[in-house]
């Protein structure tokens, strides 16, 4: 690492477009790059990892990040010692911010880039992996990928096929959708926005092919949050904590 690669880190990082600054750095790059350098926000990164990790083994998996970001979940499933990390990401400075990342922190042999976006169609030919992440993704369908033209019927129907289209390609799938359809709060996907109705919505579309096996729900833990598993004080829409933290995150396993 020289200071002409944290000063190239930093310019990427700080490249505005619709989903920049939206990780905070994973933890081996924040010692590199320290908070007033660069302006980090986040949603709550280490919280669902924390949960992620209460779940599943990382060591030794196979692991496809689909929107990948600023590569906060591909950089610390390396240093958790996943196998491989695909990490898939459409916007080419996320990209290049973590293919520099990735050679700076000496993981560069065990993760694959590619720069585009999935479209969820005929990508992985003979490719399996033992982990999907498909994180915050989905409800951007029309969006940043895919057909403008969509209504939002047929976007919600495209979102259960796309989630369809892993079967035989993972055993298991993390999975967060937005309540919103393009992050736009004018086109919410459920009647009342709760998280009851995206749960239904998951769980019916998805009940051919997938098990549901837990969801994580954040909830206010002093003061900090963090995930728990489903239950009957979690499960009711709470304004309190914004749109992110009512999303709930969804571990699926995969009939293959
Ligand atoms: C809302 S952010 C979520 C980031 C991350 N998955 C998380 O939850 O922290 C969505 C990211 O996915 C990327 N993206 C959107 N659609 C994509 C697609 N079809 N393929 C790859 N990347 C995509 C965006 O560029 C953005 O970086």
């Amino acid at each position: 690492m020289n200071i002409s690669e944290i000063e190239e880190l930093k310019r990427l990082y700080a490249e505005v477009s619709k989903h920049s600054n939206y990780q905070i750095l994973s933890k081996r790059l924040s010692l590199l790059l320290t908070n007033n350098e660069i302006k980090v926000k986040t949603r709550y990164e280490e919280e669902r990892l924390k949960y992620i990790l209460k779940n599943i083994s990382i060591k030794n998996k196979k692991v496809l990040d689909i929107g990948g970001n600023t590569g906060y979940f591909t950089l610390e499933f390396l240093d958790y010692e996943a196998k491989l990390v695909h990490y898939y990401e459409g916007n080419k400075t996320h990209a290049d911010f973590v293919r520099l990342a990735s050679g700076i922190l000496g993981v560069e042999k065990r993760i694959k880039i590619t720069d585009s976006y999935f479209s969820f169609k005929d990508e992985l030919k003979n490719e399996r992996y033992d982990i999907v992440l498909l994180l915050n993704v989905l409800h951007h369908v029309g969006d940043d990928y895919g057909d403008k033209e969509l209504s939002i019927e047929m976007a919600k129907q495209l979102i259960i096929k796309e989630l369809k289209s892993f079967t035989g390609k993972t055993d298991f799938m993390f999975f967060q959708l937005g309540f919103n359809w393009k992050g736009n709060r004018n086109l919410g996907l459920f009647k009342d926005g709760t998280k009851t109705e995206m749960i239904d919505f998951i769980t019916q579309g998805t009940r051919d092919f997938c098990d549901i096996v837990k969801i994580g729900i954040p909830e206010k833990e002093g003061q900090g949050v963090k995930y728990f598993d489903q239950r009957a004080t979690n499960i009711g829409r709470n304004d309190e904590l914004g749109e992110f933290l009512n999303r709930p995150l969804f571990i699926m396993k995969f009939r293959n």
